[in-house]
């Protein structure tokens, strides 16, 4: 870590305490707290992390007020428009982008991992069919440290790059054999002449008895959503990861924790959670009602695809995502779709309407994304499924990254007890 550049001075009654300030690269300063209670006495609060830097990194950087999202320096848009999510997995994982042959090596590696062990079937067969997949990825995940124990050794590089390798082969094949058992088809192995993108759209959507050619624009469309979807800083599920990891628990561990927090409607289950709302409007005519209720404070209801932690003016990936909602729309010659009607029109009013505006909920990323999977075929169940295959390669990151850092801890935040104190245990008679 740089040496710091400033102090903060805290004063509590009289005594003040003096607090090194780190600036970074980019993005606002940081007050080292680090030693506060030992000093102080004191906790500092912030539930929901919204001041907090819980760690050093060099991944993935957000301006959520300029809209910025880079990796390793790169902006996404940059990323979306030259690159390929392969690429994207190599630069997140070792820093920079690949040479041809470091890239040609990274993919033939990928490619040739991509089967998962052939006992394994046996656990999708262990899940109802009705099982969310997501449900399915958890466990399916959380079992490989029960197959590949030539990997989970956390203390030896070549172990942790091994299963770096084999999280990003493997998840397109698991998240594509939880929807064939959903809906009672056979699985479908994968094939190392199509692409990553291409591949996993055919191991959905190919059946044994015909041949199953992947579109070449589909195939463009399900690489940018893995592209835009694959790092995305501390967000919950990646602190999951990091905490999970702290304790020093395996990388299929700690991967299957973080699918299972990126699971909840506030994270990655918002693209399932728009489109569920989307069919629930309806038709354009039923948006007035629908905007009124995400406005009332006597309300839960909230407009799903809206609003961000980070990005308080546009969500930079979902300027690229309109794109290529636009393009798939067209190809798949929906624009007369209801659903598709009513995003619009949900996106017109949204933006039009100063509640919105003042608050600066804008479409994110899962707004368009949603609307792109539901145009290729994709049942909404597989949206969040999806979204992990694509975030895999910021968690292996992440996880990576921590696991090298000198300063690691094991995660163990504290709290500010608001609960009874000692009291003497009463006998159940007596109470
Ligand atoms: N619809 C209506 N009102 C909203 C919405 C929404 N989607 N989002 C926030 N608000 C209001 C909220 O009621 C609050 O109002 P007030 O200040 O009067 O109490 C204000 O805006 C601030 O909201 P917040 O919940 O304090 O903001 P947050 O930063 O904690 O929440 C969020 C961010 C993403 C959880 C939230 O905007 C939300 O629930 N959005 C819908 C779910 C969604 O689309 N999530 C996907 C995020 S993108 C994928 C990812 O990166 O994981």
């Amino acid at each position: 870590m740089a040496e710091p550049t400033k102090t903060a001075t805290l004063t509590i009654d009289d005594q003040s305490y003096e607090l090194p300030i780190y600036s970074p690269t980019a993005g606002p300063d940081v007050i080292d707290i680090r030693k506060l209670y030992g000093q102080a006495g004191v906790f500092t609060y912030d539930p929901g992390f919204t001041s907090t830097a819980a760690c050093d990194s060099t991944i993935t950087y957000i301006d959520g007020f300029k809209g910025e999202l880079l990796h390793r320096g790169y902006p996404i848009d940059q990323l979306a428009g030259k690159s390929h999510y392969l690429e994207v997995c190599y630069l997140l994982l070792y820093g920079n982008l690949p040479s041809a042959s470091e890239l040609e090596e990274f993919e033939t590696t990928i490619t040739h991992h991509t089967m998962i062990h052939e006992q394994m079937h046996n656990f999708f067969r262990g899940f109802r069919r009705d099982a969310h997949p997501m449900a399915t990825m958890v466990g399916v995940v959380g079992a490989m440290s029960a197959f590949y124990h030539d990997s989970t050794d956390i203390n030896n590089p070549r172990e942790r790059e091994i299963a770096s390798h084999r999280l990003i082969a493997k998840m397109p094949t698991i998240a594509a054999m939880a929807y064939k058992y959903s809906i009672g088809q056979p699985f479908v192995y994968p094939r190392n002449d199509l692409d990553y993108a291409a591949n996993f759209l055919h191991m959905c959507f190919a059946v044994p008895a015909e041949e199953y050619v992947v579109d070449p624009i589909l195939a463009r469309a399900m690489d940018r959503i893995f592209t835009l979807h694959a790092d995305h800083e501390q967000n919950a599920s990646t602190s999951t990861v990091r905490l999970a990891s702290s304790s020093g628990a395996n990388p299929f561990a700690c991967i299957a924790a973080g699918i299972a927090c990126l699971w909840g409607p506030a994270h990655g289950g918002a693209n399932q959670a728009c489109l569920e709302m989307l069919k629930e409007i309806g038709r354009p005519e039923n948006i007035p009602e629908y905007i009124a209720r995400a406005k009332d404070k006597n309300d839960s209801f909230r407009l799903m695809g809206f609003g961000h932690r980070v990005y308080k003016n546009f969500d930079p990936r979902a300027t690229v995502m309109k794109q290529s909602a636009d393009e798939v729309l067209d190809l798949m010659g929906v624009e007369n779709n209801p659903i598709l009607a009513t995003a619009k029109a949900l996106e017109e009013a949204a933006l039009a309407d100063p509640y919105f505006a003042e608050k600066k909920l804008f479409p994110n990323v899962d707004f368009y994304s949603g609307i792109i999977l539901e145009a290729m075929g994709f049942p909404t169940s597989m949206f969040t499924p999806i979204f992990a295959l694509s975030r895999t390669v910021g968690w292996i990151s992440q996880w990576k990254e921590q696991l090298a850092d000198p300063h690691m801890k094991i995660g163990r935040p504290r709290q500010l007890y608001q609960g009874n104190t000692a009291r003497d245990y009463t006998d159940i008679e007596n109470r």
